[in-house]
């Protein structure tokens, strides 16, 4: 089972009804009309509306929300409800709520506030999903299940103590060996019962904070456990909708680079991906691609669906803005672009009160469709529907592969040393960026991906070396293609042991380099490294970290311009086999890292047609039947003249395009080119 069956790219959103009068839905019905709205996610946090104690059950009112939408034609996305648990069972039972990492045992409060490992949480959730599943199952117009909300944060009560040396009884089988894994013969931390282990948190092994920890090998497992833990929860509620509704797709709301949640472990028991796009800010369109491209990636490429973005502000943040004209539309298309059939909005008609009563929705407080954010959207549904299936199913053809890790990420900021200013994301994300301004396609996969199918794979700050992936990386380049990877990559195992033998530990080899030492430097240190290209050479930063390479047979492709190791090489390049093994010892500014990634881009010929037109993204997707649709985006402020470097039809305006002739692109204009050469 994959994604939910449906004839056009989905649209429409969260729809909370039970929020406001009866007679309002009728309102609200028409306004989708008007909008092309046609599908709705029900009852997100319908818990206590259906269930008001632990043997009492009602859902006449979610009935009459699912008859409505049902009588009103609309595709359903109904919730099991249970992102936030009612407040009798807090009452009822204590244990449901959450111990912080201060230790501090919560009260009833909030939202995604269920300890993972609570019984009483486990067999009521279950059982609430197992119901909605069960009353609905038989209603077409439901074409997916919607588990939970946004998974996420972190419990460490006696409960979660509990369930997390059951979990480590079962990764290690034996003490010894989990005294081997946590290397616990340091600061005499020797464990000689299972019930010495205790939750890492602020009452035990840390300081400062979640990222403190004096056992880098105890906090990784407990992140490890606690996305497991999770991912049982949603695994229970699953298995419970399946009993009856084996054939409609399930999903989860992801959060995209979201550090708590392991979603690779996740991916495999959902039948579709879906992911809540909400960026950090307005100007940095690769973020959000970067982000698409990752949620991809999590089921092999399957198209996902854009659960959430709001149509206008978010309420959440310090300072909400709104979205310009034009950029709501411009970025839903991006979510297309990047492998999304469907397009859904956080909300459809605006709460009256509580935190989100100012969260932007598609119908404001007043109930007009005379506001530009409606007329946005409506168009938008209008152009969705001229699409009609084109786009669904459709797949990125990728040549290039980036790797993400949830691991690498989780050790690399729980280290102490050698530098607490690096940021996972951060690192991928100026690796991504300079794939992005190249105009290349990018997959971002996990460590255990299928990699023969790509010419370049990059992987950034690979700090954590599993399994047979510096084989796999080997054979990228002994095949002919190129590995890039960078500053503390090789450096441990999966245990968070360094590894017994120069750094880069076992990509040694590949990146035909050794690393005798490294210097990490306060943000405004910088060290200039000169580039040196065939043909171009070029001058650039480097900031934070500065490993010293001693090269192995690799030859320097870039240099330190200052200190005691100025001369000595920052870029490598080792040729292995019929390909190469790229290293970038320094944190190069994005000026430095573009260089280097178009160096290894141009080798593959894989430099987009269009990566000179400043501010343009392109992407592709190839339908089913062989199609190739380009997308065209353009994310700046003034309008770009260019021209076609292919022929097609543009699916938004009709309008034929010929390969060579000037196309304009205005401010956030959009093109769907299907491609005819
Ligand atoms: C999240 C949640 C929604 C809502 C929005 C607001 O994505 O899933 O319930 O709170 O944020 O931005
Ligand atoms: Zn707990």
């Amino acid at each position: 089972m994959s994604l939910p069956a449906t004839s056009k790219v989905s649209f429409g959103g969260d729809y909370n009804p039970e929020q406001w009068p009866e007679d309002v839905w009728q309102e609200d019905y028409r306004l989708f009309d008007a909008a092309r709205i046609d599908t709705v996610t029900l009852g997100v946090f319908d818990w206590a509306l259906n269930q008001t104690g632990p043997d009492a059950y009602d859902f006449s009112v979610l009935d009459r929300i699912v008859e409505r939408a049902t009588a009103q034609g609309r595709r359903i996305c109904l919730a099991t409800g249970t992102g936030a648990h009612p407040a009798w069972l807090a009452r009822a039972y204590p244990e449901v709520t959450r111990t912080d990492f201060e230790g501090r045992r919560h009260r009833f409060g909030q939202r995604h506030n269920s300890c993972p490992s609570s019984p009483a949480f486990r067999r009521l959730s279950t059982e609430m999903a197992r119901r909605v599943a069960r009353r609905y199952a038989g209603n077409p117009s439901i074409v997916a299940w919607h588990v939970g909300n946004e998974y996420g944060g972190a419990c460490y009560c006696d409960l979660c103590a509990g369930a997390f040396r059951l979990w480590l009884r079962a990764r290690y089988g034996t003490l010894d060996a989990l005294n081997a894994a946590w290397y616990t013969t340091f600061w005499s931390h020797t464990l000689t019962d299972w019930e010495e282990i205790e939750p890492p948190s602020a009452l035990t092994e840390h300081w400062r904070g979640p990222n403190h920890t004096a056992f880098q090998g105890i906090t990784l497992d407990y992140l490890r456990f606690m996305s497991d833990a999770m991912l049982t929860n949603f695994r229970d509620e699953l298995a419970a909708i399946r009993e009856s509704s084996p054939d409609v797709p399930v999903t989860t709301n992801f959060m995209g680079m979201y550090r708590p949640i392991d979603y690779h472990r996740w991916a495999p028991h959902l039948d579709f991906v879906s992911w809540d796009n909400y960026p950090p800010d307005d100007h940095s369109p690769w973020w959000m691609a970067l982000t698409h491209d990752l949620m991809r990636g999590l089921k092999d490429g399957q198209p996902f669906w854009l659960m959430e973005q709001t149509p206008s502000y978010t309420a959440s943040r310090d300072v909400n803005p709104l979205k310009r004209p034009g950029v709501m539309r411009l970025w839903s298309w991006q979510a297309v672009a990047h492998g999304a059939d469907a397009v859904l909005f956080f909300q459809m008609r605006a709460s009256r009160g509580a935190c989100e009563k100012y969260h932007g929705a598609v119908i404001g407080h007043a109930g007009r469709q005379d506001t530009r954010v409606f007329r946005e959207v409506a168009q938008l549904g209008a152009e969705l529907e001229r699409l009609g299936p084109a786009v669904l199913g459709a797949r990125t053809p990728a040549r290039v592969a980036l790797l993400f890790d949830w691991d690498c990420w989780w050790a690399l900021e729980i280290s102490d040393g050698p530098s607490r200013h690096l940021r996972y994301p951060q690192i991928v994300l100026t690796y991504y960026r300079a794939l992005w301004d190249a105009g290349v396609d990018v997959d971002v996969v996990p460590v255990t991906a299928d990699l023969s199918r790509y010419d370049v794979v990059v992987a950034a700050a690979l700090h954590m070396l599993k399994g047979d992936l510096p084989r796999r990386l080997e054979e990228v380049a002994e095949r002919g293609g190129s590995v890039v990877t960078t500053f503390l990559s090789g450096r441990v195992d999966e245990n968070d042991h360094a590894f017994l033998m120069d750094v880069p530990g076992p990509l040694g080899p590949l990146t035909g380099i050794r690393i005798d030492e490294w210097d990490a430097r306060e943000p405004e240190v910088v060290n200039p490294v000169h580039l040196q290209g065939a043909d171009t050479a070029v001058e650039v930063e480097s900031r934070l970290l500065f490993e010293l390479v001693i090269p192995q047979g690799a030859e320097v492709v870039g240099t330190y311009q200052s200190d005691f190791y100025a001369g000595t090489p920052a870029v490598t390049r080792n040729t292995f086999g019929a390909g190469d093994g790229w290293y970038v010892a320094a944190g190069l500014d994005q000026k430095g890292v573009s260089w280097v990634v178009r160096q290894v881009l141009h080798r593959h010929d894989l430099i987009g047609p269009y990566a000179e037109v400043p501010n343009l993204e392109t992407a592709v997707r190839v339908a089913p039947d062989g199609t190739r649709l380009l997308f065209l985006l353009h994310h700046g402020d003034v309008p770009v003249e260019t021209t076609a470097r292919t022929s097609g039809v543009d699916l938004l305006s009709g309008e034929r395009v010929t390969r060579g002739e000037p196309i304009r692109l205005d401010p956030r204009a959009v093109m769907v080119l299907r491609e005819a050469d």
